[in-house]
């Protein structure tokens, strides 16, 4: 079942977002948190900090697990997605850094990497809550569009539109990565709770394509609408070719 949360903006969205996720943290301190990287969930993150410097949220028993890595990029590359983390979220509340678990993508041979990450992923438990972004092509972690859905951590081989919007955290396209390593579908979908945000228009097609489409993994999203426990936060502009055809669970 899918909840749609409605709110009017980016900032909105965050704030409901980081609530979803302060609730889980408060209610079961030791709870195993599936993250994202990206530019959606850099002000859920930023909320999530302000709740820790407040005093409301204690990450101490917290335990993370990224969704993917480019593949090339050791943790202390600046352009790893560990350092995004790290710089968005771990540095500034008080997560155990060595329960914080992003793969290795200084690991060359893809089959250990890839190997190791589900080691630990099957080590930490059940993902209580999997935080996801969306790409336009409908890709979860990068999880990108296939013939078949693939169930634990791979190396993908990035799409043009993924090497395209993560070329803004880089200072060229050329230097994009162009394989990464990612969490699988199932995986993800054996998360306990899945919480997917998306925010703009240039996300309200895929929004519709993934939620109202065909189960298909040509639209690696699509198969959340087989998930028991789905919350989508989304802004006005995310939802605007969706907004006839669901009842809003909420709207913030
Ligand atoms: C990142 C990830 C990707 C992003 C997606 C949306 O860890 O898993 O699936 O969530 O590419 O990216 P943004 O938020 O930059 O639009």
């Amino acid at each position: 079942m899918i909840k749609f949360i409605l709110t009017k903006d980016y900032d909105a969205m965050s704030a409901e977002a980081a609530s979803i996720i302060g609730a889980q943290i408060v209610l079961k301190p030791d709870c195993v948190l599936g993250l994202a990287t990206g530019s959606t969930p850099v002000g859920t993150y930023e909320y999530l900090s302000a709740g820790y410097v407040k005093g409301d949220l204690d990450f101490s028993q917290v335990t993370s697990i990224n969704l993917d890595e480019f593949k090339g990029l050791a943790h202390d590359n600046e352009h790893s997605y560990y350092r995004f983390m790290y710089d968005n979220l771990f540095k500034k509340v008080n997560i155990d850094i060595n329960k914080a678990f992003v793969p290795d993508g200084s690991i060359a041979d893809a089959d250990l990497a890839c190997k190791k990450y589900d080691e630990i992923i099957a080590s930490v438990g059940c993902i209580d809550l999997q935080l996801l972004g969306l790409g336009h092509n409908g890709h979860i972690g990068f999880n990108e569009p296939s013939d078949v859905f693939p169930k634990r951590t791979h190396c993908v081989d990035l799409a043009e539109s993924t090497i395209s919007a993560n070329s803004i955290f880089f200072s060229s396209e050329e230097e994009v990565p162009k394989q990464a390593y990612t969490m699988g579908i199932q995986s993800i979908m054996d998360a306990k709770k899945i919480l997917l945000l998306v925010s703009g228009t240039d996300k309200a097609a895929i929004v519709k394509r993934a939620f109202f489409g065909d189960i298909t993994p040509r639209v690696p999203a699509s198969v959340l609408q087989l998930h028991h426990d789905v919350t989508v936060v989304g802004d006005v502009a995310a939802f605007s070719e969706i907004s006839h055809l669901i009842w809003i669970y909420k709207q913030a």
